[in-house]
């Protein structure tokens, strides 16, 4: 780097991550089970709304927050988990502008932040930009990717801000129970933390409905999108439920770094609320099929042990390698795109993430060739 000092100590801190590098050994036709979105496309309906919105001229910039109607909506999706209104809606451009707002909004210089790890890449530069300690809280498969509480006790100090919860979970595809979210919350409340739930696969659930921290606490931060439950990842429209002062405060950076969320994408988006509101049972009942699959496979290759994930749709086994990071770039060079475990920290070394948002066949014939690779390295 020529000018080292020019860049900001914050930039400096933060790196991009290795994955692209091992993606870009792949050649040619390749089989992706590394994709962090669905494979399906938005409802017809919902990609229609998007010209139509833009022919009606939603061209222009809108209110900061969001539509009214947008944020009205929002609210009464989520009725049976509070009394929620427009005011505790933020319609932000994607879930994870809605993160750094939230971080950039509670977190000051030094304030100890904890996350999951392994956890979705976010968690811990946001945490940083944010100028706070990001402090990592391990997840183990034996424990199904919950948190233990002394985990959680133990990280705790007098500068402990906020913890981020992400259920049902990527990488690892684990979920709550009513009893853990308990424990999360009773230990928010005796430390008086802000939690701040990604719940981005809130409705992707395979054998129960959606568990949530919604209504469960005050200091509630809730991040979900749109990108996921509708197959619009690109369009980047997310939102947070919050109580009203925090949406007025996290509404302030939100306003300085976007102005406001993309105008025809939320009209697009109040339509895909009130026409194609259950378009996420379309996509569960295959991702249910795709995941049965792929764990029927998974289970049987040497030296792989995966479990059976209740929610999203990511498998994160075990594998009995030494370097893991060997066997996924030999994956990878064999034309089947997934990603190491330590992507997504420390914790996750001993894993490899396949994502199941691909076709059956696609599936069935990347675990051949992980069957094939895994043979060569056990
Ligand atoms: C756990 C988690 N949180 C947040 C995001 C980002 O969501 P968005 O597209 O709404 O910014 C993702 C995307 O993969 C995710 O998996």
């Amino acid at each position: 780097m020529p000018f080292p000092l020019m860049f900001s100590k914050r930039v400096r801190s933060i790196e991009l991550s290795g994955i692209r590098k091992i993606f870009d050994m792949a050649q040619g036709d390749v089989i992706n089970l590394g994709l962090g979105e669905p494979d399906f496309q938005p409802p017809p309906r919902v990609m229609d709304a998007v010209y139509e919105g833009v022919k009606r001229g939603y061209n222009k910039y809108g209110p900061s927050k969001g539509f009214p109607e947008l944020r009205r909506l929002i609210a009464e999706k989520y009725k049976d988990y509070g009394d929620f209104t427009k005011d505790n809606v933020l319609v932000t451009v994607g879930a994870t502008e809605g993160f750094i707002a939230t971080l950039l909004s509670f977190v000051d210089k030094g304030d100890e932040v904890l996350y999951p790890d392994p956890g979705f890449v976010l968690y811990k530069p946001h945490t940083m930009i944010a100028g706070g300690k990001p402090v990592a809280y391990p997840i183990y498969q034996e424990n199904e990717f919950v948190p233990k509480q002394d985990d959680l006790l133990e990280r705790i100090t007098s500068k402990t801000k906020a913890i981020i919860v992400n259920y049902p979970n990527n990488p690892t595809g684990g979920v709550l129970s009513d009893e853990h979210i308990k424990m999360i919350v009773d230990i928010a409340e005796d430390n008086d933390l802000l939690i701040i739930s990604d719940e981005v696969y809130f409705n992707l659930l395979y054998d129960s409905p959606p568990k949530t921290f919604l209504g469960k606490y005050d200091k509630l931060v809730f991040i979900n999108s749109f990108s996921k439950e509708f197959a619009m990842t690109g369009w980047r429209l997310g939102y947070i439920i919050a109580p009203e002062e925090y949406v007025e405060q996290i509404g302030k950076i939100h306003y300085y770094t976007v102005a406001c969320p993309q105008s025809p994408i939320e009209y697009a988006a109040i339509v895909a609320l009130k026409e194609t509101p259950d378009y996420i049972n379309y996509m569960r009942e295959k991702f249910q099929k795709r995941r049965n699959l792929m764990y029927s496979l998974l289970k049987n290759i040497k030296g792989v042990h995966p479990n059976l994930p209740k929610g999203a749709f990511y498998m994160f086994p075990k594998i009995d390698v030494e370097n893991v990071v060997e066997v996924v770039k030999e994956t990878v060079k064999r034309g089947v795109l997934c990603t190491p475990g330590e992507a997504f920290g420390e914790n996750g070394k001993e894993h490899i993430r396949f994502s199941y948002a691909a076709s059956e066949k696609n599936i069935k014939r990347g675990m051949e060739i992980f069957a094939e690779v895994m043979e060569k390295f056990t």
